[in-house]
């Protein structure tokens, strides 16, 4: 056993024990996702598709691929004459650079939202690939919600060759159809980038974007809850232009391990048990952005219509780092993040906090109170984090995690 490598395990997995998960894209897989991923079918090579190998002995990993197509196709509740799914993508930035390169060509325009609004750096910000491959124009949150009318008059100046819909930090439902029409009047494709309301969406707690996309890709690791990947679905007539994006264009061999782990999060995701899952983190966010609004915190568009919110710490004459390392003092885990008034993303106002993981651990409104007053202490009342922190520890306990289990396992075994 690398005892060296183990402790340091042992030492990260006390920490997602006792610390209060609140980043919107991370969660908790479970530990029939772990054996999953953590099992031989890591060894194969398979570079193509089923039955289209460029390898040979791949007659089962073929039938793990096709089953976490079928089921992906079946979360979505899609045609399968009309839809088609590829489910090779190694995480969420290499598939929307795989759907741009497949689509159109270098040079060529893309319009996203704008990463100070909400929007992912793969959305075309100028850091990204995505931003210096295309030509990239942004669009931008007014007042409480996407702001249509510029989005509209910039995609008939601009004549954009995709248009983006899709979220980060945006805490709003997005209305796919006024992006479709959009679309349609200029003659580009709508990619939606569901990675963060995926779960939200399989559960119909969220409008799905299917009927008015023409590729939807999402990661797998966000409220899905399943292992870190991605999936790009898009209509039967782009099939060959994507596929051939993903492989040969951008990978080599699939991660065949993570797709069997893929495979398993649609299947739950089939099941009623997660329907209540998703229900619990939207209740869950609603009750904590209204706890936090009672306490004088002021959130980016007023409040939460998903699993996440954005506090503005301009009020409080707080910014975003400060307030990062305050909370982790305190074991509480929120990240920072830029809002619409910042100027640079090095000093943001803002702090992001979400429900999916500590909905997995069975936190409810009750809990929600509790860590709304956490913040209040802290970053009001400006108690001390180290005092809070014994009661962030406290309350973790009540909701324990199941990796001592797995980690007794391997202590056995190995
Ligand atoms: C909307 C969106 N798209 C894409 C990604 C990129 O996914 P990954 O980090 O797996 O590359 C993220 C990650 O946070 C995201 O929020």
């Amino acid at each position: 056993m690398d005892k060296k490598l183990w402790q340091i395990i042992e030492k990260e997995i006390k920490r997602q024990e006792e610390t209060l998960e609140l980043i919107p894209s991370e969660n908790f897989v479970d530990l029939e996702t772990l054996f999953i991923v953590g099992s031989p079918l890591m060894n194969k090579y398979a570079e193509g598709y089923p039955a289209k190998r460029y390898y040979p002995g791949n007659k089962y990993i073929d039938e793990i691929e096709n089953l976490a197509k079928e089921r992906a196709l079946k979360a979505f509740k899609l045609n399968p004459n009309k839809w088609s799914v590829n489910v090779q993508p190694y995480s969420g930035s290499p598939a929307n650079l795989a759907v741009y390169l497949g689509l159109i060509n270098p040079g060529e325009t893309i319009m996203g939202l704008n990463l100070f609004h909400g929007g992912h750096l793969t959305h075309g910000h100028k850091v990204s690939y995505t931003g210096k491959l295309f030509n990239s124009i942004q669009y931008c949150v007014k007042d409480k919600g996407i702001d249509f009318k510029e989005l509209e008059k910039l995609a008939l100046e601009y004549k954009p060759k995709i248009i983006i819909s899709g979220i980060t930090a945006y805490p709003r439902t997005l209305d796919f159809k006024k992006f479709y029409e959009i679309s349609k009047k200029v003659g580009a494709y709508h990619v939606a980038d569901i990675a963060h309301i995926s779960g939200l969406v399989i559960a119909n707690l969220h409008p799905s974007p299917f009927p008015y996309a023409d590729v939807v890709t999402m990661t797998t690791h966000k409220t899905l809850r399943g292992p870190r990947g991605a999936v790009i679905f898009m209509r039967k007539e782009l099939e060959e232009k994507i596929n051939k994006s993903v492989f040969p264009g951008l990978q080599g061999g699939p991660h065949m391990h993570t797709i069997a782990g893929i495979a398993y999060a649609f299947g739950r995701a089939l099941k009623k048990d997660f329907y209540n899952y998703q229900k619990q983190i939207v209740k869950n966010s609603k009750k904590l952005a209204e706890e936090l609004i009672k306490r004088g915190f002021e959130l980016y568009t007023g409040g939460t219509d998903n699993h996440l919110m954005i506090i503005d710490l301009k009020p409080l004459g707080l910014d975003g780092k400060t307030t990062e390392a305050l909370l982790e003092r305190a074991n509480i885990i929120a990240n920072r993040n830029s809002l619409p008034s910042d100027t640079s993303p090095f000093n943001p106002s803002g702090i992001r906090v979400g429900t999916p993981a500590i909905t997995y651990r069975g936190m409810k409104e009750k809990e929600m109170i509790e860590i709304a007053e956490f913040f209040e202490r802290i970053l009001i009342k400006k108690e001390k984090p180290e005092k809070i922190k014994k009661e962030v520890i406290n309350l973790t306990k009540k909701f324990p995690l199941p990796y001592r289990k797995w980690l007794r396992m391997a202590n056995k075994i190995l």
